[in-house]
């Protein structure tokens, strides 16, 4: 019997579905697109037709069949990408094989369940709509997002019990909990619910706001994670709002699901709700992918601006560019949407870069106090943020700005900057002394990588490969002894990824060149080694042991300065041709 993945993968042409994905153009036998995975200018995303799988040759170096791909593009789990595939693909999932799965889809239906039962719970509590439109939100917006109500006590888990789900399942899915006296009672109790959807727009989760605030109860309650639900993954309102993201290139961020909904009602659509989690580098991850900019919009009060700043310089990481919304006079988003409808999309438009942003609110507060101890620390503190960002440009252009703000002259701002304590220490990898900045082990792989791949293009250049084959490191010999072998794709893609750039009748003095530099390579390895035992000997006082490394340490000198010394004089040659 075949594998579901199997079936999918045969239904599921990858070059098809990727099409709607990445816009592929024909290489040799293989297909090329822009990496959707990180920014680039040169397509470096490899597809090949005849293994089904694709693989990325630029930054992040990933690669897979139809099925990884989906996992990462929509940031799903092994068995969410399986449903969501088997959908596309119009077969039904031979669940009984894959208890997982089965699993999965059962956490699946009770949310789906769930959101239906809260959403007819709603419908008969006109108080509670009534709330909501005092709110601000449009029925519309209530439908569109699926809110409900959930009466609690037992309500739920008896509707479920009716629809035939087991309890166990309800208590893996989070929405019911046993009490002290064992028995089964919903999570959310007397709570306006909050549908959270996961990439695909499957309910995963639930948050619940309280509808008379208390001093007792908190405010909100989520669900707790679960095999569906990854808190620090997912985003309030991501499904609705990716394609706005991906078309703005920018993101609106805000903290609840109430501002979400009042700026998605408001017009402000390319938006997502961190809702209590703060931003995680799985969301700036995710984001990236999509924007450019991010633009913060938090609570315009002290956690709010702590929120900002933490944000900042999570946002500077991923080189994102950062802007601020001034909410002044409103506490937050939903607050200013409903006062003025149009506020959100004016404030958008007008945000300022984040730094110009802190910078004046910092300021404004020194200012009043006069405290020069407390100006000290604020330049320090705002230089330390201004090291996160990514850009030189970007660097120097906040400088100035501080410089401006501060009355500070640039020159003292920078040395401020450098003499900063360290955050952490980055480890320096071992070196040889000569000029590449790459360490000499990868060094080898990028060029055994690239000679290799040629001779997938180019099968004569096999015979030549052959006889260096020792020089290669090991992980190598096997495909060179075997290149037909399964396991080899990587290099087949990789050859359609290299080849168009190389002029095939300079092949073979390239290939030369690349056989002389992957030597020069291996025996500066192998001199590093040899250091290596022969301080070793020397510690151990081995006679024999010394004598026999430093013989080996001379030959190898003499080897690799026949070497250096070639690729001197052809390089000689080739200036004396240009000169000529
Ligand atoms: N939050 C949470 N748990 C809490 C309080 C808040 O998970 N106890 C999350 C919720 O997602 C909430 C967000 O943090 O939407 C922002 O919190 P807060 O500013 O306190 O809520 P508001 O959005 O202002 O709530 P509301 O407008 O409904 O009063
Ligand atoms: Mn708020």
């Amino acid at each position: 019997m075949q594998k579901d993945t199997d079936l999918i993968k045969q239904k599921l042409d990858i070059v098809n579905f990727l099409r709607s994905y990445v816009n592929l153009v024909p290489a040799g036998k293989n297909f090329k697109a822009l990496c959707p995975f990180h920014q680039e200018k040169t397509p470096s995303f490899i597809v090949s037709p005849e293994r089904q799988t694709w693989h990325c040759f630029g930054s992040c170096a990933e690669g897979g069949d139809v099925i990884k791909f989906i996992m990462k593009y929509d940031n799903l789990e092994f068995p969410e990408a399986l449903r969501y595939l088997a959908e596309k693909a119009g077969i039904t999932l031979k669940t009984s094989n894959l208890r997982e799965e089965r699993e999965y889809n059962i956490l699946y239906d009770i949310h789906a369940e769930a959101k239906q039962f809260f959403i007819d719970q709603l419908e008969k509590r006109s108080d509670v709509t009534v709330y909501l439109q005092n709110r601000g939100l449009h029925s519309e917006t209530i439908h569109e997002f699926e809110l409900g109500f959930s009466p609690g006590g037992e309500a739920l888990v008896l509707n479920l019990l009716n629809l035939k789900f087991d309890v166990a399942d309800m208590l893996r899915s989070g929405l019911a909990y046993r009490n002290k006296n064992g028995l089964y009672r919903d999570r959310f109790d007397g709570r306006i619910m909050f549908p959270i959807a996961n990439a695909v727009g499957k309910t995963v989760a639930f948050t619940g706001r309280i509808l008379k605030d208390s001093e007792t109860e908190p405010k909100y309650v989520n669900s707790p994670e679960s095999p569906v639900f990854n808190k620090s993954k997912i985003l309030y309102g991501f499904h609705k709002s990716k394609n706005e993201i991906a078309h703005a290139k920018s993101v609106v961020v805000v903290e609840g699901q109430m501002d979400f909904l009042m700026a998605w009602q408001s017009g402000v659509k390319n938006v997502v709700a961190v809702s209590g989690t703060g931003l995680t580098n799985f969301h700036l991850e995710r984001l990236r992918r999509l924007a450019e900019t991010v633009i913060l919009s938090f609570d315009n009060d002290n956690a709010g601006i702590k929120a900002l700043e933490r944000s900042l310089d999570a946002c500077n990481e991923f080189d994102f560019h950062v802007k601020v919304i001034d909410l002044r006079p409103y506490k937050d988003p939903a607050d200013a949407a409903k006062s003025d409808p149009k506020f959100l999309l004016d404030a958008v438009e007008k945000a300022k870069p984040a730094f110009s942003h802190i910078f004046e609110l910092y300021f404004a507060a020194a200012e009043k106090s006069g405290d020069m101890a407390l100006r000290k620390r604020i330049i320090r503190h705002l230089l330390s943020q201004i090291r996160h960002v990514r850009s030189g440009i970007e660097k120097d252009s906040l400088i100035k700005e501080l410089s401006q703000k501060s009355g500070e002259s640039e020159s003292v701002l920078i040395e401020e900057l450098e003499n900063l304590p360290e955050e952490r220490k980055v480890s320096v990898p071992e070196q040889s002394t000569v000029e590449s900045k790459q360490p000499i082990s990868e060094r080898i792989d990028t060029i055994a990588k690239r000679i290799i791949s040629l001779a997938f293009t180019y099968p004569h250049l096999w015979d030549i490969i052959r006889k260096h084959k020792e020089r290669f490191p090991s992980i190598y010999h096997r495909v060179i002894d075997d290149p037909q072998g399964v396991q080899n794709s990587v290099f087949e893609m990789y050859s359609s990824y290299i080849v168009g750039a190389i002029d095939e009748k300079k092949l073979q003095e390239e290939l030369l060149d690349l056989i002389k530099q992957l030597n020069i390579e291996y025996l500066k390895k192998r001199q590093i080694e040899l250091k290596k035992d022969i301080n070793k000997a020397q510690e151990d006082g081995n006679e024999e042991e010394i004598s026999k490394t430093m013989g080996a340490f001379q030959n190898l000198i003499r080897e690799l300065h026949e070497f250096i010394d070639s690729e001197t004089n052809s390089n000689n040659e080739k200036k004396e041709k240009t000169d000529a």
